[in-house]
């Protein structure tokens, strides 16, 4: 089998791994693909420099290279902050009153795109694979062909794709098609958000586009692109689960709680998670069932992400604001309702936590998978399993079609499923685990990479 060499902004080193929960989905899920198969995996260090050099920064940890390169000041704020972050994130999804169009942004975008295919292209040897990830790198396919590179490239977008009417706001929004035609190989999380990239395809570009298969002709270039739904790596969850760590953690809950159902969200501090309209169903539920304060605990572990754009910070701002308006409501002097705790924990002590919570709360408005609500099923007790409460915009509402399904915007439907989770018997607990426990187990990480790189090989 080909070397695999794998492209992505952030490259994690394994020891400073958290929770995919934690640190988003991605770097834990390239991990454990490159583990597997070998490889290189490059990408930016995270560090920033007066001047950019190109200098690579190479170790190697449990079989795995990774090469990083340090980014100016300029580079972060344009690139990361700005076309990344402010332009494609909220844009693609579907938050267009948040989107930043910004001229700066988009050349700050293309210079690091070059910076990375002009550093990453000499690392690169004829017979190996590329594998492409996420809205950070779009263009970075064709410029690699530009330095005359033929290899299989593929590209994997872990982020819904937008539909066709919001996208086109997107200035240059052609010019950014056009270049993920130089893959051999588009991969998306759901049929939802392939639907929306072929519709782009054939109806802005004029291309001749094979529902199908996935087969788009256009300028003489063929491309296939197809849904992969990404999966967590079920055998590593499991072997953090069953640590000394993962089971203290569980009793941290449960001693705390006592006699009270916890529920709990694991969330990166991100307006796309929901977290404000989450709390807003917390509190309609309190509102109609006042008696319950004494059920029911939920815990909100979300860690600061992305803390220099501005919308990340008003976020912040209002969960605390609508978490402690409810907590100064509803608290008594042996009972606050709320725990918001601001910070990241090991993947084994979040499995503890998950195990000691009866009910996962994962409400996104819009999310191109979402792997804690996998990690929350994956973590179960099967005995007597948790309920999974899930927002209906989650990719991974489509593969966990047995959670009880939300509609995030609405509180009187969150505060519904929050009622039915805590008086669920255990008998349809049970029933609708073990639908789920399937999907995780068996579409999980492996399994994706698989997938992608055996289509890839084969284009
Ligand atoms: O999954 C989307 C994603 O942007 C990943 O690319 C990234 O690793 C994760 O979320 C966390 O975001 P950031 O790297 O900006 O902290």
């Amino acid at each position: 089998m080909s070397r695999l060499v794998v492209i992505s902004n952030r490259v994690a080193v394994p020891k400073a791994r958290g929770a995919a929960g934690a640190q988003g989905g991605l770097a834990g899920a390239l991990n454990a693909a490159l583990k597997k198969n070998g490889g290189t995996w490059f990408g930016w260090s995270g560090q920033e420099i007066d001047e950019f050099t190109g200098n690579i920064n190479m170790q190697r940890h449990d079989g795995v290279t990774t090469a990083t390169i340090d980014l100016e000041q300029q580079d972060v704020d344009e690139y990361y902050n700005g076309y990344a972050n402010s332009t494609l994130w909220p844009l693609f999804h579907y938050r267009i009153d948040l989107t930043e169009y910004e001229r700066e942004f988009g050349r700050g975008y293309e210079r690091v795109n070059q910076r990375f295919a002009d550093s990453v292209a000499p690392l690169i040897e004829p017979s190996d694979m590329v594998w492409v990830h996420d809205y950070h790198l779009i263009p970075l396919g064709e410029r690699l062909r530009a330095h005359g590179l033929k290899n299989r490239i593929g590209f994997f977008l872990h982020i819904p794709w937008p539909p066709t009417r919001l996208f086109v706001s997107l200035p240059y929004h052609e010019r950014l098609v056009r270049t993920m035609l130089a893959y051999d190989l588009l991969g998306f999380q759901t049929t939802e958000w392939l639907e929306s990239f072929l519709h782009y395809c054939r109806k802005e570009l004029g291309a001749q586009v094979d529902e199908q298969t996935g087969t788009i002709d256009f300028e003489g270039r063929t491309v296939i692109a197809r849904a992969y739904p990404i999966g967590i790596d079920f055998d590593h969850l499991s072997a953090e689960a069953a640590t000394e760590e993962a089971k203290q953690a569980e009793q941290r809950i449960l001693v705390s709680t006592r006699d009270r159902t916890a529920m709990l969200g694991v969330d990166r501090l991100d307006y796309t998670k929901g977290l404000p309209e989450r709390i807003d169903g917390i509190g309609r539920f309190f509102d109609q069932y006042p008696d319950r304060v004494r059920d029911l605990v939920y815990i909100q572990i979300a860690p600061p992400s992305r803390e220099d754009v501005e919308s990340y910070q008003n976020i912040r701002a209002l969960l605390e604001q609508k978490t402690g308006q409810i907590n100064g409501a509803r608290s008594e002097v042996d009972l606050v309702p709320i725990r918001y705790v601001n910070k990241g924990h090991s993947l084994a002590e979040l499995c503890g936590f998950y195990r000691g919570c009866k009910i996962g709360l994962v409400t996104p408005l819009r999310d191109g998978m979402n792997l804690v609500a996998k990690e929350y099923v994956a973590a179960q007790d099967p005995a007597d399993p948790g309920v999974l409460i899930l927002s209906r915009f989650a990719g991974a509402a489509q593969q966990l079609e047995d959670a009880v399904l939300v509609n995030p915007h609405s509180p009187d439907d969150l505060s519904h499923a929050i009622k039915s989770a805590l008086d669920m018997p255990l008998a349809e607990r049970k029933a609708r685990w073990g639908k789920l426990i399937v999907s995780v187990m068996d579409e999980n990480v492996q399994a994706w990479t698989e997938n992608f790189c055996r289509d890839l090989a084969s284009q």
